[in-house]
Formats: structure tokens, sequence, C-alpha cells
């Protein structure tokens, strides 16, 4: 435990995670979202392990600018991967075909595919709006599975490749005024295992992470509002909140070869909330 756990609100835990999986380096991944928050963060820690990674996200112009930070950061970092931003909507199937011919012009391999773009509306149930509810299945499963459908092609190419989704806590536990987003993330998390069944016998894993309160602007509420805060610090038996680079140790070792015999599985990165 580090003083980043008792100097901020959400006692968040920033601190570097040991893990390294040096058998990343050289492959080539896909991050949509990548414009901000975990996105962004896993872009950058498996750049750092000389992991090649083209980014996507709605915003192009945010995630260009984070690509050119990026590479600026690991600019002194020996063997790092080279970032490429780009602006990419996952509702839009061609947008990930797009991404894919990125990543192959620029790296000459597609070997990881992380579908991480992301809502998170909220609405009394009986308020939900249909442009809300189609926005938010649009964005959270409509987007995993186009982006599932290009890797998975290519990976079909190549003999295998990895897919991580980005489902949520709320894919089990019931968070009231969230019915559109939990439903959305309950999809996500059976998706991975339909996914994974049907894709296995090429070699192609796939799992998801299942992530409780992680700081990043999504929930930038929580730590602004001192009584949200306690509410949803009261359903996280760790009692704080998650940092990106926790949900990155996950991530990293989905994607690495340390879970080649791992398909199909949600890992929980919450705290314990899902138990709560
Ligand atoms: N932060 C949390 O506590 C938390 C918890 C559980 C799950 N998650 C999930 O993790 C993922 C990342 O969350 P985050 O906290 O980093 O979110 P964030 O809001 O900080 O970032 C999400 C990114 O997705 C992009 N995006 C939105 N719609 C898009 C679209 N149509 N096409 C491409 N990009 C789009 C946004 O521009 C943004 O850059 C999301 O899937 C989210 O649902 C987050």
């Amino acid at each position: 435990m580090t003083d980043a756990t008792t100097s901020n609100p959400g006692r968040v835990d920033t601190s570097p995670l040991p893990a390294l999986y040096p058998e990343l380096a050289g492959r080539t991944v896909v991050v949509t979202g990548a414009g901000r928050g975990m996105g962004a963060l896993f872009v950058e820690e498996l750049a750092r392990q000389g992991v090649n990674a083209v980014g996507g996200d709605l915003d192009g112009d945010a995630m260009a600018a984070v690509a050119e930070q990026i590479t600026a950061r690991l600019a002194d970092v020996e063997g790092a991967g080279r970032v490429i931003g780009v602006g990419a909507d996952v509702t839009d199937p061609a947008a990930h075909d797009a991404l894919a011919a990125t990543a192959l012009e620029a790296f000459g391999r597609l070997d990881m595919w992380v579908n991480n773009a992301g809502v998170f509306p909220q609405a009394d149930f009986t308020d939900i709006s249909p442009q809300q509810l189609a926005t938010t299945y649009s964005v959270n499963v409509n987007g995993v599975v186009y982006g599932g459908q290009t890797a998975a092609r290519h990976f079909r190419t190549v003999g295998g490749g990895v897919i991580v989704n980005m489902a949520s806590v709320a894919a089990v536990r019931a968070r009231v005024t969230r019915a559109a987003y939990n439903s959305s993330k309950a999809a996500v998390k059976h998706l991975t295992t339909c996914m994974a069944v049907e894709l296995g016998p090429d070699d192609i894993r796939v799992n998801s992470i299942a992530p409780g309160f992680i700081d990043t602007e999504m929930t930038r509420w929580v730590q602004e509002d001192a009584a949200a805060l306690d509410r949803a610090l009261s359903t996280v038996p760790l009692r704080r909140l998650g940092a990106p680079v926790e949900v990155f140790g996950a991530l990293a070792f989905l994607l690495s070869d340390s879970a080649r015999y791992v398909t199909g599985a949600s890992i929980p990165v919450d705290g314990g909330s899902q138990h709560v």
C-alpha cells in the first residue's frame, strides 16, 4: 500500500503493478475507446511492455493527442512499442475493419483486440428513452460484436489470437438508475462466453474483465460527491476505488501466454463488490 491510498478521497492506489509479460513485446493490439480512461492507460502500459498499439476512439482528436502524449512519455523507454491513435466509432462495423487495416499496415501483424469503449448512462427505469437505450446497446453491445467479428476474421487467417471485452460488475449486480448499462454489460459477459465457445476451435481466446468502481472520468461524479463516495465504498469490501492500472493487471494476464488455457472467463477487478 502506498501514500496514494490515503491522500485522495477514493483512496486510489495508482502505484505500478510489477507483472511483466515479456512475450508480448513485438505483438500488436487494437484497443477501442482509448482516447481517455482505462483504454488510454491500457495502450500506454502495453506499449511500455513493447507492444505496438492502435487506439481508436469516437473522439479522434483526443485519441490522436493521447497517442502523441504516450509516445513522448515512452521516448526513453527501451524497447517500447509504437502507438497510433485514430478516430473510430465502434457502432460502425467498417470502423473496426479500418482499425485492423491500420494495425496491419503499420505493424504487419495483429495479435490482440480489446473491446473497451463504453458509455454509462443514468436514468430511472421508467425514464430511459429509446435513444438512450439504442445508444447504450449500440456502443456497449453491438460494438463488442463488431470488434469481435473483425478480430476473429483476422485471427482465423493467422492461426489464433486473443480478445478481451470490458464487462462490469454491473453485469451481475443491479445498481439502481443503471438498468440500460447493467443489462448491456450482462450481454457483454454472456457474449464473451458465446464467442469463446464458438471461436475456441480456431485457437481464439475470448475473456472479459468485470471492473467495479474504477477512478476514471466515467466515475468522476463519485469522487466529487462525498455522500455518493460513501455509498459507493460501502459496497466495496476493500473500501477504496480501483485504479486503471489495477485493471491493467488483469488485462495483461489475459493477453499473455500465462493465460493460454483461459477462455470464456470473466475476471472481476472490483475490490470484492460483486459480493455485496
Ligand atoms: N470506470 C469504471 O468504474 C468502470 C467500471 C466497470 C466497467 N467499466 C467499463 O470499462 C470501459 C472503459 O471505461 P472508462 O472508465 O475508461 O470510460 P471513459 O468514459 O473514461 O472512456 C470511455 C471511452 O470510450 C469512448 N467511446 C464512447 N463511445 C464510443 C464509440 N461509439 N466509439 C468509440 N469510442 C467510444 C469515449 O470517447 C471515451 O474515450 C467501458 O466499457 C466501461 O463501461 C468502467
